[in-house]
């Protein structure tokens, strides 16, 4: 059995996911408040979908509310969900017009009922479409998706659902319990960070195991087109691995063949 089921790598990425960061930075270096920053925030989200979605991108995730945000200033965390909710019933229609599904990850049932209400009606407005797809990330933490999905898999075990052997404990069948893996969302192939900072903040830490990354210092409210075309110009050069050496992945690109790697687990040992 190959070590990787290897394909080659699109220049465009089906799936990017971003870490939307600095709208706080970008307000204060302009003497507004926060908010201000979360509005011109949303206009880059209207910017960014269409230039992804146009690039050919079918999966687009953002990072709009981590479960961490609850401990922002309540007016913050208010003013965020009434953007949210703006946001959904004012973007419908183009959600429509460019037939883009909307989906979310998180605990969404925690938010407000307006934006769940919201929510709700977004994500059944729009279930038709299959080419294009966005996931909003709401009261989302990895951490916590992870540990709903090993609850939800020892259910599964315990009523006899999964079976208890080493070979159904695989990724593969686990990634089916997180909130991606139950909705048919593959792992990002590039994961974006705005505002220089290099972090992951506890966004799809297991669903990014082999995504590219890409740390910009551009704020997230004047992250536009431009600038998503050049993260995708980046990822263009970057070459992913999976494990494999460089020679073997071009041999693989070339589609001369498949080389037989030994039975590893794609899991095991390290990856690059
Ligand atoms: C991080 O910037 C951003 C957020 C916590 C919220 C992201 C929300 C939006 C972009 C707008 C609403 C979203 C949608 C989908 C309509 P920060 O406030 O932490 O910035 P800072 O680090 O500079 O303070």
């Amino acid at each position: 059995m190959p070590l990787v089921a290897h394909t080659p790598s699109p220049s465009i990425p089906a799936h990017v996911a971003i870490i939307m960061d600095g709208n706080g930075r970008w307000a204060k270096q302009r003497g507004l408040p926060r908010l201000e920053g979360h509005r011109r925030g949303a206009k880059a989200v209207r910017t960014t979908l269409t230039a992804a979605f146009e690039a050919g991108v079918k999966f687009l995730t953002l990072y709009a509310f981590s479960v961490e945000n609850w401990n922002r200033p309540q007016d913050e965390v208010g003013g965020l969900m009434r953007l949210l909710n703006y946001f959904l019933r004012h973007e419908l229609k183009t959600l429509q017009k460019n037939k883009i599904a909307l989906r979310t990850i998180g605990r969404v049932e925690a938010l407000p009922a307006d934006v769940r209400r919201e929510l709700a009606a977004t994500i059944k407005a729009t279930a038709h479409h299959k080419e294009r797809t966005l996931v909003l990330a709401l009261n989302y933490g990895a951490r916590s998706e992870i540990a709903g999905a090993a609850r939800a898999y020892a259910a599964d075990v315990a009523s006899g659902k999964q079976k208890n052997d080493g070979a159904s404990a695989s990724w593969e069948n686990f990634s089916r319990y997180l909130d991606t893996g139950a909705q048919g969302i593959p792992d990002p192939d590039l994961v974006i960070r705005t505002s220089g900072e290099t972090r992951i903040s506890n966004f799809l830490l297991m669903q990014s195991a082999y995504a590219e990354f890409i740390f910009t210092p551009v704020l997230w409210p004047d992250f536009g087109k431009d600038e998503l075309l050049a993260c995708l110009a980046e990822y263009g050069r970057r070459e992913r691995r999976f494990g494999l050496t460089g020679e073997q992945v071009k041999v693989l690109d070339s589609g001369l063949r498949t080389p037989d790697l030994g039975d590893g687990d794609r899991d095991a040992g390290r990856q690059t």
